[in-house]
């Protein structure tokens, strides 16, 4: 798909479809206003007919409007201007992309003029179409014998001011880089878990490394992570004939010297949850149990391809998570990288196992800041259902930071408190801590387990499990949290040039 800005006069732009809107009350755009006065009121008197409302969601085809180049116009309803948010804004490019993808057409320009002009909001305004539209593309068939038809859609255009082009475009390469990590992020997700093993998310790494010359892997296999005394993320992978790997990718945009902030992700390829075994029904939904380190791939991703002048490293810690004869049992106790014993009461909660190694071993290039990612307790679903990422840190600076980010970028988290009082629910008589804190707050415990093993740096652990991926008739990986993350790494950016 080509994305380009373009400055046209609206009547005159010869597309296949343009795409305007039109708010609740007759509250016209420019465009809108500019195609009615070309169509001698075609709009008006359609909402006057009360034919079109304007309300969000609303939308009509036009097709060969007098006066008007476009061979189609959809009139898309914005709603009232006070009741506009992002999610709706969301839903209505993924929807009106699905509509011009079904059309057949070959170009489609969207025409819906940013609310202001000023340069932030056209940024913002032009990414979140670029990156929304693009994703809307993303579709599924790696697995299935017949290939779904190509799309005949190759070009998506955007409507812009002379005066806005150069931020409209910096906006667009921003949103296509986002859009293409989320998009690698669902199809590592929605791959099944015999394919996607912690071997083909390392193979995965290693393309991402031949494919910038910004990113650097290293992969580290079990003999190593033995040698080093990783027992935890090693108890996880044990039961498993397909072994565990810690991949190290390293981002480098800024000079050598400069200190990198840190992604972890959980790459559980399959949680059957061990000796403590899931029950059946809808188990195949842990083959999504990997979209931790899915989502920090996807970022690294799209980081090297907007060149952010910053460097980053990112761990994924990729472990299959199965019963056998060889498995960690109920009861075991382990000894982490950092030193400290784990009573393993509960093999299901082997998330939190991966990642404390993955977090000792992140020590070692003194990041400023760590986030790690992963699906990791059913209760955050619980807390939060399917809207929010469940987010919890040792520093509050950080934590403001990555709810902004996310508010930002339409792809939200809600904090929950880390309070001392909770770690007691982690006492072990036969060890120095236990891996689960009984059923009150679930999701709170299992990220006071983490915290015993990021005391070193500024850290914040965001919990997927309710966000990462749909179920029912629409399942499929949904690539969160890379446009948070992107965000959050776009910030730092833009903080370091001011
Ligand atoms: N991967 C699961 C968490 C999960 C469950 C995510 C359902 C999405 C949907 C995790 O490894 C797990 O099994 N957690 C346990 C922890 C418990 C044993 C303390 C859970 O949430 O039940
Ligand atoms: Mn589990
Ligand atoms: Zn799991």
């Amino acid at each position: 798909m080509d994305f380009e800005i373009i400055t046209a006069s609206p009547a005159e732009i010869e597309t296949e479809c343009l795409i305007i809107g039109v708010g609740a009350d007759a509250e016209f755009t420019p465009t809108a206003d500019a195609i009615d006065t070309a169509s001698s009121g075609y709009i008006r008197a359609l909402i006057d007919a009360g034919d079109f409302s304007g309300k969000n969601g609303e939308s009509q085809l036009l097709r060969s409007l007098p006066g008007v180049a476009a061979k189609r116009v959809i009139l898309l309803g914005l709603g009232k201007a006070g009741e506009r948010s992002l999610p709706k804004q969301q839903t209505l490019i993924t929807s009106t992309t699905g509509v011009i993808t079904k059309l057949g057409v070959s170009s489609a320009v969207f025409a819906l003029d940013c609310t202001s002009s000023d340069d932030d909001d056209i940024y913002r305004d032009t990414r979140h179409i670029t990156m929304w539209s693009s994703a809307a593309l993303y579709s599924y068939d790696a697995t299935k014998s017949k290939k779904a038809d190509p799309i005949k859609l190759e070009h998506i255009h955007i409507l812009t001011q002379e005066e806005q082009v150069e931020v409209a475009e910096g906006a667009l390469l921003d949103g296509v880089a986002i859009a293409n990590g989320v998009s690698s992020a669902r199809e590592l997700g929605n791959l099944p878990g015999n394919i996607c093993t912690p071997l083909y998310l390392a193979e995965h790494a290693q393309n991402l490394a031949s494919e910038f010359e910004s990113i650097s892997v290293e992969v580290l296999d079990e003999n190593q992570m033995t040698e080093l005394g990783m027992g935890a993320l090693m108890a996880v992978g044990k039961g498993s004939a397909v072994p565990p790997r810690l991949l190290v990718l390293k981002y480098n945009g800024a000079d050598e010297s400069e200190k990198p902030h840190a992604l972890v992700g959980k790459g559980i390829t399959f949680d059957t949850g061990g000796i403590s075994l899931k029950p059946g029904a809808e188990m195949d939904e842990m083959k999504f149990d990997m979209c931790g380190a899915a989502s920090v791939l996807g970022t690294i991703e799209a980081i090297a391809e907007m060149a952010l002048p910053i460097n980053l490293v990112v761990l994924v810690a990729a472990a299959e998570n199965m019963p056998s004869d060889r498995a960690t049992k109920p009861g075991d106790v382990v000894t982490t990288l950092s030193g400290q014993t784990v009573e393993i009461l509960n093999t299901d909660a082997e998330g939190r196992l991966v990642l404390c190694d993955a977090l000792t071993y992140v020590e070692r290039f003194e990041p400023q800041s760590v986030i790690d990612v992963a699906t990791l307790t059913g209760a955050c679903i619980i807390a939060l259902g399917n809207q929010a990422t469940g987010l919890m840190s040792n520093n509050q600076e950080l934590a403001d930071k990555i709810l902004d980010a996310g508010q930002y970028a339409g792809d939200r988290a809600w904090q929950l408190p880390l309070w001392d009082e909770y770690q007691q629910q982690l006492d072990s008589n036969f060890a120095d801590i236990a891996n689960i804190g009984g059923r009150p707050a679930g999701t709170i415990t299992a990220a006071c387990f983490l915290s015993r093993f990021a005391k070193k740096f500024a850290w914040a652990h965001l919990d997927i499990a309710g966000v990462a991926w749909n179920s029912g008739k629409a399942k499929g990986a949904t690539g969160r949290c890379v446009p948070l993350l992107c965000q959050y790494l776009l910030d730092i950016a833009e903080e370091k040039e001011s």
